[in-house]
């Protein structure tokens, strides 16, 4: 694409640049890039990230794996913004855009996403009307009637296998562990995100429900996206082949590899990274 883009560059005097410019252009901009460098953050005035570099690119599919309190989840909330948490070193920029100092609307309209470890309830919001009101924030474009929204929603809700009955239920409330996770997966789908970060979405979920949530994933997935995918187990990375695989070890990222890398972490744990790294 890139390489397209120079060559095409070099014909800048000629009048078919101008069209190839724009082939071009639509190409480059529908490729999201997402680059993490060198973040540092803290919570409650504790060091957790220290340092992470990571580009995830729209097409790619990275898995995040690392022991517990690593800063796994420390790192979605940073990225999309959590107000818990200061960043104190680095940068976040998304399609050349710095959303480092951005609010969590900015950085969700700017196409990031994050699917929560652990959803929480909102009581007395209707999942109909959070969904239609961060709809609204994420595509403040999108005109169209609320019926309309309505029944995409219900054709998702289907797939992702929630009954239309949850439109009238308050958030989360008194879902059971995988029917959040299922809500996490109809939020990616309706909200139409470029870089999603999937935060342990195959924990409390059964092999069925595993199985229709991995599935979602790949008809969501396009070069148009890009995903990482945090997880503790081989199982969704054998469905969701991720070309790259990254060890976050307290707050660091102390290794990469290929799917092999989660294999072995499975087989082996992580004691064995620390002799390396
Ligand atoms: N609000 C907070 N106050 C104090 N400490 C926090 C807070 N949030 C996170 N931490 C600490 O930050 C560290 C990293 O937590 P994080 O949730 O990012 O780990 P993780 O890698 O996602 O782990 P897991 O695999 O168990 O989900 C932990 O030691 C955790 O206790
Ligand atoms: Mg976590």
């Amino acid at each position: 694409m890139h390489e397209r883009y120079i060559y095409f560059s070099q014909f800048r005097h000629k009048k078919v640049f101008k069209y190839n410019l724009l082939i071009c252009n639509k190409k480059v901009q529908h490729l999201p890039e997402l680059i993490i460098n060198n973040l540092s953050a803290s919570v409650e005035g504790k060091q957790i990230l220290k340092g992470v570099n990571l580009t995830v690119r729209g097409g790619e599919i990275h898995a995040l794996m690392g022991p517990n309190g690593a800063g796994k989840s420390t790192l979605g909330n940073v990225l999309i913004g959590h107000p818990n948490y200061v960043i104190n070193g680095g940068s976040i920029i998304l399609d050349g855009k710095d959303l480092t100092g951005k609010t969590p609307e900015e950085r969700a309209r700017a196409g990031l996403f994050l699917a929560f470890q652990s959803p929480v309830a909102v009581v007395g919001v209707k999942l109909s009307a959070f969904m239609r009101a961060a709809y609204k924030q994420v595509h403040p474009e999108d005109k169209s009637k609320l019926s309309e929204f309505y029944d995409r929603m219900k054709i998702h809700m289907k797939k992702v296998g929630l009954d239309e009955s949850f439109m009238s239920r308050s958030v989360n409330d008194g879902f059971s562990g995988g029917e959040r996770k299922r809500f996490e997966i109809l939020q990616m789908m309706i909200l139409r995100p470029k870089i999603v970060v999937l935060d342990e979405i195959d924990s409390g979920l059964d092999v069925d429900a595993l199985k229709l949530v991995a599935e979602e994933i790949k008809e969501y997935y396009s070069q148009e996206v890009g995903f990482l995918i945090i997880t503790h187990y081989q199982r969704i990375l054998k469905d969701i082949e991720p070309e790259f695989v990254h060890i976050l070890k307290d707050g660091k990222i102390v290794m990469d590899g290929d799917n092999s890398l989660s294999l072995r972490i499975e087989e082996e744990g992580y004691d064995w990274i620390k002799n390396t790294a």
